[in-house]
């Protein structure tokens, strides 16, 4: 049908016999000619009709956008002045021999270059959505990602392996997809929330290098970077330790970047402890494209009078942290006000700031409704601690030191992204030294922080029952623009300490048994020390992409209350489908 893609022609194919295909996506008529912007994967071309072909002309009269084409011509030079610099075809066109129309289309919901779209609207037409050159980009950009990975994975002799989709539930956190069986009644396979489990039994199995880029659910809220459904990159490696893994990763990425983005991302990757993310950017997935630091002044603080501060700062759990906002004098009432809604979305009950005028003058330059409570030495301390100058603004959390960290982190990206603070560039780092467990204090309880099957620092079962809350753990995150791209650990590989873990997450040996068993048997027959990674492939992309969600750079999503406006699916099924299922719905309450 076609000699060439549409977007591929150029000066070396003046006065070739040419065939295109593709879809109409401009057409104008001008002064007796009609030109139709013709656009395929590659691009768009200048197609010119001339009257001369009576027949011919009166077809592409008729043409609309998105009608589907195939254009017989021959390719010439544009006449002298006519040239678009902004098309890469713009120095050529198309003169029309022939034209067939392949398909006629209904006035399209909404124009591919519209701004305004509702992303409802662009999702239930998403075929018409993805026409865009910048979707087409960002597709391709994702199968370049897949396939640099894939081939550098099995340079690297990492195999291939599929792993099951009906499964059992495996513990990452997240609610599970559950599907009936029908064969067992009342009965349900979980779909996998990642393949962790069969990655540790293929190490069992003697594969010695896995990877699979591979699908998983996972039924939790929903935000820019997370969908019920998304890819990971899994990998599981035996008889390798952390630094090994963490290595052979970073060689992975940077040649990721090296070939699709042309791009030398700089080596080694910082390696961070987890204290310290958190102590220095309250996240443990620190931006540090953002020069903004929290700096902890608990220790100045005991014995002020204003209790908002004194409290968490004499508090083993509190903490009360400064953040210096460069040039952040100017900020107007109304903008500190918005600041501390923003906190507030963070459970922050407040957000005191200091203004510095003049920091030459001590006290008398500094303006703030808190400074009445505090001592000189405070003040001298916070100012020091900040590196405060004039000109400065200083904001300050005080609370339990998960609130504190987590709203003086969001609002160092916020305000970092308000003033233009954010340093291009690409700023991997890993994220080392996590605690084994985090306490749930609603419960009274201990959380992997990671997964139950992460190794702690220690190989002495015992040591780890002794001080489970001072326990770090083998798991290292990778981190990149203040985006968690990847997870993994090196795996417990000794079945007593795997039950002990069982036993301080509270899972007792009948439902570790119940649940585990087969992981608990496997451990028992042989089990090589191994660890791995998963990457999220749709982040990945995402910030190659450019692309602010990862919806940008899947082809079809999910809305944010997991539906698929597409194909309207969740759905309800048949009574006769649920009688198969022996699944009986609750009939609705008859409204009183
Ligand atoms: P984890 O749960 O950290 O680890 O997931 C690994 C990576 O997957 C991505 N990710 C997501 N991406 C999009 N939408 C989601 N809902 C979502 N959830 C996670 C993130 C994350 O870093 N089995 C372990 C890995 C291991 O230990 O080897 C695991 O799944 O980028
Ligand atoms: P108040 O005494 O409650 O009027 O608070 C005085 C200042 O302290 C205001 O600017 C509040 O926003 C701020 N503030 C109150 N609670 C906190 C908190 N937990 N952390 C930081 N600042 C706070």
């Amino acid at each position: 049908m076609r000699t060439h893609y549409c977007g591929e022609l150029n000066q070396q194919h003046i006065d070739l016999q040419i065939s295109v295909c593709g879809w109409v996506n401009r057409r104008r008529d001008h002064g007796g000619v009609i030109f139709v912007d013709l656009r395929d994967k590659k691009g768009t071309l200048q197609v010119v009709f001339d009257p001369d072909d009576a027949a011919m002309f009166a077809d592409a009269e008729t043409l609309r956008n998105e009608f589907v084409l195939r254009v017989e011509g021959k390719l010439r030079i544009r006449p002298e002045g006519t040239n678009n610099p902004e098309m890469a075809t713009g120095e050529v066109e198309l003169l029309a021999q022939r034209l067939e129309i392949l398909n006629a289309s209904e006035t399209p919901p909404f124009q591919l270059d519209e701004e305004d779209v509702h992303d409802d609207n662009r999702l239930r037409y998403r075929y018409i959505d993805l026409r865009r050159p910048e979707m087409q980009h960002r597709m391709q950009l994702r199968a370049r990602v897949t396939h640099f990975l894939r081939s550098w994975l099995e340079t690297n002799e990492f195999l291939d392996i599929e792993t099951p989709m009906l499964t059992r539930a495996t513990p990452e956190g997240a609610r599970d997809y559950l599907v009936p069986s029908r064969t067992h009644a009342g009965s349900f396979f979980a779909l996998p929330q990642s393949p962790q489990l069969f990655k540790q039994l293929l190490m069992m199995s003697g594969m010695d290098r896995y990877y699979q880029i591979v699908r998983c659910f996972r039924d939790e809220d929903l935000r820019a970077d997370r969908q019920p459904e998304f890819t990971q990159l899994d990998i599981e490696t035996s008889f390798m330790g952390e630094d090994d893994i963490m290595n052979l990763m970073e060689s992975m990425m940077r040649g990721l970047f090296a070939d699709v983005m042309e791009v030398e991302v700089e080596g080694p990757f910082l390696r961070m402890s987890h204290q310290e993310a958190m102590e220095r950017y309250g996240s443990d997935k620190p931006d540090l494209r953002i020069d903004l630091e929290l700096k902890t002044i608990s220790d100045v603080l005991k014995d002020v009078e204003f209790k908002v501060f004194s409290g968490p700062a004499n508090d083993p759990q509190g903490r009360v942290a400064a953040l210096r906002v460069p040039g952040g004098n100017e900020l107007t009432r109304k903008e500190i006000d918005d600041y501390t809604d923003y906190v507030g979305r963070y459970g922050a009950r407040g957000l005191a700031y200091i203004k510095c005028n003049d920091v030459s003058q001590g006290r008398e330059g500094l303006q703030s409704p808190i400074l009445k409570f505090l001592p000189d030495e405070a003040i001298e301390a916070i100012l020091q601690r900040t590196g405060a100058a004039t000109g400065d603004l200083i904001f300050f959390g005080a609370d339990k030191a998960s609130v504190v960290n987590e709203s003086l982190g969001a609002l160092r990206l916020k305000v970092g992204q308000d003033r233009g603070l954010v340093e291009p560039g690409w700023r991997f780092l890993w994220v080392v030294d996590f605690p084994m467990f985090e306490h749930d204090e609603r419960e009274d309880r201990w959380n992997a922080l990671h997964h139950p099957f992460t190794a702690p620092a220690t190989d002495d079962p015992d040591a780890l029952a002794a001080d489970p809350g001072g326990m770090l753990s083998r798991a290292y995150d990778m981190v990149l623009n203040g985006t968690e791209l990847g997870g993994g650990s090196v795996r417990i590989h000794n079945m007593e300490m795997q039950q002990r873990v069982f036993e301080l997450l509270g899972i007792g040996e009948q439902e570790a048994e119940e649940k585990f068993g087969f992981l608990l048997t496997a451990l028992k027959y042989g089990c090589p020390p191994h660890g791995g990674i998963a990457f999220g492939l749709d982040r990945m992309v995402m910030l190659m992409a450019g692309a602010n969600s990862i919806r940008d750079v899947m082809a079809f999503p999910k809305t944010q209350t997991a539906a698929c406006l597409l194909t309207q699916a969740p759905a309800p099924v048949s009574e006769r489908q649920l009688r198969e299922l022996s699944i009986r719905l609750r009939k609705p309450q008859a409204e009183s």
